[in-house]
């Protein structure tokens, strides 16, 4: 067995735009805990609005923060109760802790949980750097035919398979996918992996878009070029992976009767929703927070090649260069996933 460090390295966001390293102590896994070296980091959205803003909403960066939950790494300590785990295994690390014993625990939507811990979300220190210690069922193995990367990016590929769970698409469906970014991209593969008939792909940006065609979609639409409804026909499926007023609004209107609608964007926290159209089409709306027990399919699909993440990468930055990797988006258009490497 390889010795453990004491000491290791983090990037820490101290203050908006302003991204740290810094020494800090190697974490002592708890008894149920196991330590894990980090791999690689996916960045998400949400590290990119805490280091712009230092706040997300309610959740404000009041003390420095260690940013990254889309992460992948090798167990290489237990505690002294775990016994499902074993040193050396590659794992997905599935971000979150909640309390076990609530009402929304047991009933199987611990993202629901009001004790959720959630890595990178302030106060709960996430994973840009070299050691995380994580409750041993949340350490997920993979296969050694996936990638660090793709065992990373397992995260958002759990977003996209509970997205499409609480749309309930089926084979036949026409599912229409709002947003091409990495979470719309995997909403849109895990809709043609449950037998959607046709899967179509809208956002502003054309890099986007191919890149949606080249994954499989069937039709990708340049929302900036027209309505919606005069390029498509109507949707049984609606999964809304932008946040932007203007792409609720025109998925709404490409509703057919009795279609599901998923709100899986963020960024908009209040707008208007076309309340006759809900009534008239009976249209069945619902959020999304996160994903609960969606790591083991998001697994599966990725090792069978169904669902490709690592074509999602877009960047590998080390540590050091962590506040680059959180500002590539806004320099690169054709951006998709920069990841990060404690370990280099
Ligand atoms: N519900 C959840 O638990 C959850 C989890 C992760 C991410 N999210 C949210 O999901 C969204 C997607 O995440 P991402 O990482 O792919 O973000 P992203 O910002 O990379 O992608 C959003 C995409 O929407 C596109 N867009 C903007 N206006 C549009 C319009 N009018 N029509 C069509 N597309 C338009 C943008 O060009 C962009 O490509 C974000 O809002 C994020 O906050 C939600
Ligand atoms: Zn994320
Ligand atoms: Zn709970």
């Amino acid at each position: 067995m390889t010795s453990i460090a004491t000491e290791q390295t983090q990037a820490v966001l101290l203050q908006p735009g302003v991204v740290a390293i810094q020494q800090a102590a190697v974490p002592e896994p708890g008894p149920h805990q196991v330590l894990i070296e980090v791999a690689v980091v996916g960045i998400c959205g949400s590290d990119v609005h805490y280091f712009d803003h230092g706040r997300i909403g309610d959740f404000v960066v009041e003390q420095p923060l260690v940013l990254g939950h889309e992460a992948s790494g090798t167990i290489r300590a237990l505690g002294s109760a775990v016994v499902d785990r074993q040193v050396g295994q590659r794992v997905a690390m599935e971000p979150q802790e909640t309390c076990g014993r609530c009402t929304q625990c047991l009933s199987g939507r611990y993202n629901l949980c009001a004790d959720v811990q959630f890595f990178a979300t302030p106060p709960v220190n996430g994973a840009f750097a070299q050691y995380v210690v994580l409750e041993s069922y949340r350490a997920h193995p993979v296969p050694d035919s996936m990638s660090d990367e793709a065992a990373a990016l397992i995260e958002p590929l759990s977003v996209g398979v509970w997205a499409n769970q609480k749309a309930g698409v089926q084979p036949g469906d026409r599912v229409l996918v709002t947003g091409a970014g990495p979470v719309g991209l995997v909403c849109a593969d895990v809709a043609r992996a449950r037998g959607a008939a046709w899967v179509g792909v809208s956002d502003t940006n054309d890099f986007r878009l191919q890149t949606a065609l080249q994954r499989g979609a069937n039709q990708v639409i340049n929302a900036a070029a027209g309505p919606l409804t005069e390029q498509i026909e109507p949707v049984d499926v609606i999964l809304e992976c932008s946040g932007a007023t203007p792409a609720v609004h025109a998925a709404f209107a490409a509703a057919a009767p009795a279609a599901r609608v998923v709100l899986v964007g963020m960024g908009t926290p209040q707008m208007e929703l076309p309340v006759a159209m809900i009534q008239i089409k009976e249209l069945t709306v619902t959020g999304t927070f996160r994903y609960a027990n969606c790591y083991p399919a998001a697994i599966s699909l990725a090792a069978s090649g169904v669902v490709d993440l690592d074509g999602l990468v877009t960047g590998q930055y080390e540590l050091s260069e962590a506040a680059e990797a959180l500002q590539a988006a806004k320099k690169n258009p054709q951006t998709l996933k920069p990841m990060v490497y404690p370990g280099r």
